[in-house]
């Protein structure tokens, strides 16, 4: 059976976490392949409300073995506070998650470095969670390993030549040695917890994909938080794109059969960088509101913004998307009437394309069309045609714009508050 990717398709918090739920329950295997912590997914369901990190959208389906791939960065006290919050709430977790021997280790010095930055006035809102200096150190070849962090000498050796490497820029909030002390405190705990969960996951996955077995490969962040495709230096440091999947996952691209893109109905961005559609004012106030737009991992006030089809064009395009969820359907209604971003002005153009350089970005003027809004709750539909017909009308809108399926509408967080139109589906 094949792999499919589900990816953000806007700057992250679309919702990927309810569209992994949703389509775990046919999946045997879900993989995370980028990013870390700074992650944060929400998933509903009887009542209950989980907010996850680092541990895969799957682990709520007890049938489905959850991977950490090789292109996630670590944090084992992060995983480890996660693990038991999930267990203190009954969810199994042992022998269902496999973390990747090669992914990289976040470590108390990383926070320190990512918190340095935010303040030295070159800061671009990062989560301050060690994601950008854990990366850093893994493309500069002097990174630890999972692999590496389960054997004690090895592991002593790296962080003695790291803490060395980064003296310069630790002493100005600590002692060296102080550093060293909150790296070793809790390792040995650490550790022990670790090694169980930890494994060779590319032999898992192609054991897993040769049986025939469906997998689901989960991107944290979003297409415009891309490193190379976003709003760059406004980015996170991985690959959250579905061809980041496959270098994330350690599988082959021809595994590969379908990517499902997540968008909300309108745009949201946490931290710093250019939103061309941002409003600001009444509308954005509502919609914040009802749309409980707060970081999951920071808790800051969501950006908030218009739909916008020129950033979703590219970002179709460079994931190869071959179908949409739309989300939040409901958090739009009352709003009249609702504007969508069709192309630019920069510097006095017209432009169709989303701008690649800086100046572009920022420069960017959005020319809008407008759609007429929708009235009532929407909570409670559960089909397609039981929506209002101006809701039914700008989903398909949409989809005609964007030459995209939009075969999954989200009107809530419960899992139950899907809509499925069963079109340009999902597995084959
Ligand atoms: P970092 O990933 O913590 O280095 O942050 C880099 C940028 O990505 C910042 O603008 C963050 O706000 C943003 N970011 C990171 N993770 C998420 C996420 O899960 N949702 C939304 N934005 C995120």
């Amino acid at each position: 059976m094949p792999a499919i990717v589900v990816v953000g398709v806007q700057w992250g918090d679309e919702g990927k976490g309810k569209v992994v739920d949703y389509l775990a329950s046919k999946s045997d295997f879900v993989v995370r392949y980028q990013g870390g912590n700074n992650a944060g997914h929400t998933i509903v369901f009887d009542n209950k409300t989980f907010a996850m990190h680092l541990v895969p959208s799957g682990v709520f389906l007890p049938g489905v073995q959850n991977v950490i791939g090789n292109g996630v960065v670590v944090d084992p006290k992060a995983l480890r506070s996660e693990v038991e919050l999930l267990e203190s709430k009954g969810i199994r977790v042992r022998g269902r998650l496999h973390v990747s021997l090669s992914a990289h280790v976040i470590l108390p010095y990383h926070i320190i470095l990512d918190g340095l930055r935010e303040e030295s006035g070159h800061g671009i809102g990062t989560t301050r969670r060690g994601i950008g200096p854990c990366y850093e150190d893994k493309v500069a070849r002097v990174g630890v390993r999972v692999a590496d962090y389960l054997e004690p000498e090895t592991f002593k050796v790296l962080v003695d030549q790291n803490l060395r490497l980064r003296a310069c820029d630790l002493e100005k909030v600590k002692p060296l040695a102080q550093v060293r002390e909150e790296v070793f405190a809790e390792y040995a705990s650490l550790r022990k917890f670790l090694k169980p969960f930890c494994g060779d996951t590319p032999s898992l996955l192609e054991t897993a994909l040769r049986a025939r077995k469906r997998v689901l490969l989960e991107s944290a962040q979003g297409a415009m938080l891309d490193v190379d495709f976003g709003t760059y230096p406004f980015v996170t440091s991985s690959n959250p794109i579905a061809g980041g999947a496959c270098a994330g996952a350690g599988i082959g691209p021809m595994a590969v059969s379908g990517v499902v893109g997540v968008t909300k109905a309108y745009t949201t961005r946490v931290g710093l960088g250019p939103f061309p559609t941002e409003i600001e004012g009444r509308t954005a106030a509502y919609l914040r509101q009802v749309g409980k737009e707060y970081g999951a991992t920071t808790g800051r006030p969501r950006r908030i913004g218009w739909l916008d089809l020129v950033q979703l064009r590219a970002a179709l395009r460079v994931n190869g998307v071959s179908a949409l969820a739309m989300m939040k359907l409901d958090t739009l209604a009352n709003v009249h009437p609702i504007k969508v971003a069709t192309a630019y002005k920069v510097g006095g153009k017209r432009v169709a394309e989303f701008p690649i350089s800086r100046a572009g970005q920022l420069d960017a003027e959005p020319v809008y069309e407008t759609f007429p809004g929708f009235s009532g709750d929407l909570t409670g539909v559960r089909t397609f045609a039981g929506l209002p017909k101006a809701a039914q009308d700008y989903v398909l809108a949409m989809e005609e714009l964007l030459k995209t399926p939009i075969p999954i509408v989200s009107v809530g967080q419960d899992r139950e508050q899907t809509i499925s139109r069963g079109k340009g589906i999902i597995w084959p």
